[in-house]
């Protein structure tokens, strides 16, 4: 017997996300898919940064960044990543654990494309993390790779998307007087049952 229900219902733990995105899509003043991504550094040391999400897909979480970036280099390096997500306006929050992969196929191209065509020129503009003279070198950079790729750059080969594929997903929503509600979905491997568990606030 469990006494999970209402917003934590179900067992699948990519359509419970899905539904709080979705719920805060319509509460969060702005960027409601914002999360704070973790990574580790060569030396142990953690980094964490916020990302947009871009997809939940059946069984992974999306977004998008530069390879050659700090974040870029450490997930190549460790294969694993931590992020939270949440919202003040829904008083909730959402713990992911996982390994990465990268996605630089057709569905980062298409995700490339979506993207403005400043966004897209300022990917080729912008060498991500490292040290910059200036914000006009920035600028005079994203005018030498407009005259180069105009109105349609391809995504360059240093920029995509990162699938993390989790092992361990916990939902967590305020509760009066601390009393928080907690369930964490954790498996061993990607190819292992879930195991629901609900923790202690
Ligand atoms: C709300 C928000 C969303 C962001 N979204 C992204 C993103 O989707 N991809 C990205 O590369 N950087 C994004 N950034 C910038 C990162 O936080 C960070 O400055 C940058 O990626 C460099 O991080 P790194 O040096 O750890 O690699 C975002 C920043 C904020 C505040």
């Amino acid at each position: 017997m469990s006494d999970r229900d209402g917003i934590f219902a179900g067992d699948d733990p990519f359509a419970i996300a899905r539904a709080w995105l979705a719920e805060a899509e319509k509460s969060e003043p702005n960027d409601p898919n914002a999360i704070a991504l973790s990574t580790v550094d060569a030396d142990g040391m953690p980094n964490a940064r916020m990302v947009l999400l871009k997809e939940i897909e059946e069984a992974a979480f999306v977004f998008y960044t530069n390879y050659e970036s700090a974040k870029g280099r450490e997930l190549a390096d460790t294969g694993k990543a931590a992020f939270v997500m949440h919202w003040k306006s829904l008083r909730r929050q959402i713990r992911v654990r996982g390994t990465v992969t990268r996605e630089e196929g057709p569905q980062a191209d298409a995700y490339f494309s979506s993207r403005s065509l400043k966004s897209r020129l300022g990917a080729w503009a912008s060498r991500q993390s490292q040290p910059l003279s200036s914000r006009g070198a920035l600028l005079a950079e994203v005018a030498r790779v407009t005259a180069r790729h105009g109105t349609a750059p391809h995504r360059p080969p240093y920029w995509g998307g990162f699938r993390i594929v989790p092992v361990e997903v916990e939902f967590w929503a305020d509760g009066a007087y601390r009393l928080h509600d907690r369930f964490q979905w954790r498996r061993a491997s990607p190819s292992d049952a879930w195991e629901i568990t609900r923790l202690s606030p």
